[in-house]
């Protein structure tokens, strides 16, 4: 049992004070209307490394798209990924598909039912196995994610990693975590940990006057916290290479190319064509944004070629190039950044898609 509390900590309080906090102030998000598994699992697969405000736009469409596993299961790869478009991380969609998969053919579509045995499943991490099973199961385990981290630390003054004491006689956050879980009632107590991490008890600045839990806190925020490794910078152009694709019925179509399925980042996706830029291109470049992808800081440029200027300035390379109808963009499984600079640029509608990272 956890012994460094400070002397004011009452366990029950503590738990009491944490759970009348969420039930006021949970953010109204959609996958907390149901305990159904799939729903749950898809949304802690989706809520790994990515921000909620981002999550929240994919996880309608994709569950509109993908209603059950067995829809998810025999949906062709493709179509996962384009519905994922944009949310980054690609292999988390590809893991989530093999996992329905797997579910379908091992388990009759039903999700394993302990942390222990969601553990065994492509994607699904301690966190994430103890998030759905609390959560969907109501297993008594305790989530430890960044922001539960960052929350323990302060309320008993700790350092140090998940599952690493800083010195053998102390309990690890994670013995503290399982300590404090309100057994009764997992999935809010987890729920609500999390939440505190990330609206409350925040990295730079904790709002503690709004802080239900802080008369049981050692710190009060006065606790350093580790920062991030800076990001780095790097420069990227693009080509954007449009025609009008006369046939029986005209159609407008765009240059892409494939990423290489041994990228290390977003394998297979498709992107617009990259370019080296020549000194005279700088008038004519149409956008340019800047994109992050994870410690990344890609700083974009696009230029509008015509199709013949292709031909002499793209490379015959070997990621396979194709003519897309602008139509049909929207089912492309298109990397974040592709998807962005075609909506500013209009060769694709804007969806209710938010940016955010990828990787
Ligand atoms: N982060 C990951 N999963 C979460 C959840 N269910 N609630 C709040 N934050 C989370």
């Amino acid at each position: 049992m956890v012994s460094a509390a400070p002397a004011k900590f009452s366990l029950p309080d503590f738990r009491k004070q944490i759970l009348d906090w969420f039930r006021a102030n949970a953010r109204d998000l959609p996958w907390r209307l149901t305990r159904e598994p799939y729903p749950i699992w898809v949304s802690e697969i989706m809520l790994q490394q990515t921000r909620v405000g981002a999550v929240r736009e994919h996880y309608t469409r994709f569950m509109e798209r993908f209603p059950s596993i067995v829809s998810l299961a025999l949906a062709p790869e493709d179509e996962v990924l384009a519905a994922w478009s944009g949310l980054g991380y690609y292999r988390r969609a590809r893991l989530l598909h093999g996992a329905a998969r797997f579910i379908v053919r091992e388990h009759q579509g039903c999700l394993p039912r302990t942390a222990e045995e969601l553990h065994k499943l492509p994607g699904i991490g301690d966190y994430t196995a103890a998030a759905i099973a609390s959560i969907a199961f109501n297993e008594p385990v305790a989530v430890v994610d960044g922001n539960v981290q960052r929350v323990i630390q302060r309320l008993f003054a700790l350092s140090g990693a998940a599952d690493s004491p800083s010195d053998s006689e102390s309990p690890s956050i994670r013995e503290y975590a399982q300590a404090l879980l309100a057994r009764r009632r997992p999935g809010d107590f987890n729920q609500a940990m999390m939440e505190l991490g990330a609206t409350v008890c925040l990295p730079k600045k904790p709002l503690c006057l709004s802080c239900p839990v802080e008369r049981h806190c050692s710190t009060r925020g006065e606790h350093a916290v580790e920062s991030r490794p800076p990001m780095r910078s790097r420069q990227i152009a693009y080509a954007l290479v449009c025609r009008v694709c006369r046939g029986a019925a005209a159609a407008q179509e765009v240059m892409l190319e494939r990423r290489s399925e041994s990228a290390s980042q977003m394998p297979g996706m498709w992107q617009l064509p990259e370019v080296d830029l020549l000194p005279d291109d700088e008038k004519r470049v149409e956008l340019t944004l800047r994109h992050a992808i994870t410690v990344t800081n890609y700083y974009v440029r696009v230029v509008r070629l015509s199709e013949r200027e292709s031909r002499r300035r793209l490379p015959a390379r070997d990621p396979q190039r194709r003519w897309i109808k602008t139509s049909e963009l929207g089912e492309m499984p298109l990397t974040g950044l592709a998807r962005k600079v075609l909506q500013r640029l209009q060769v694709m509608p804007v969806l209710d898609f938010l940016p955010s990272q990828e990787g």
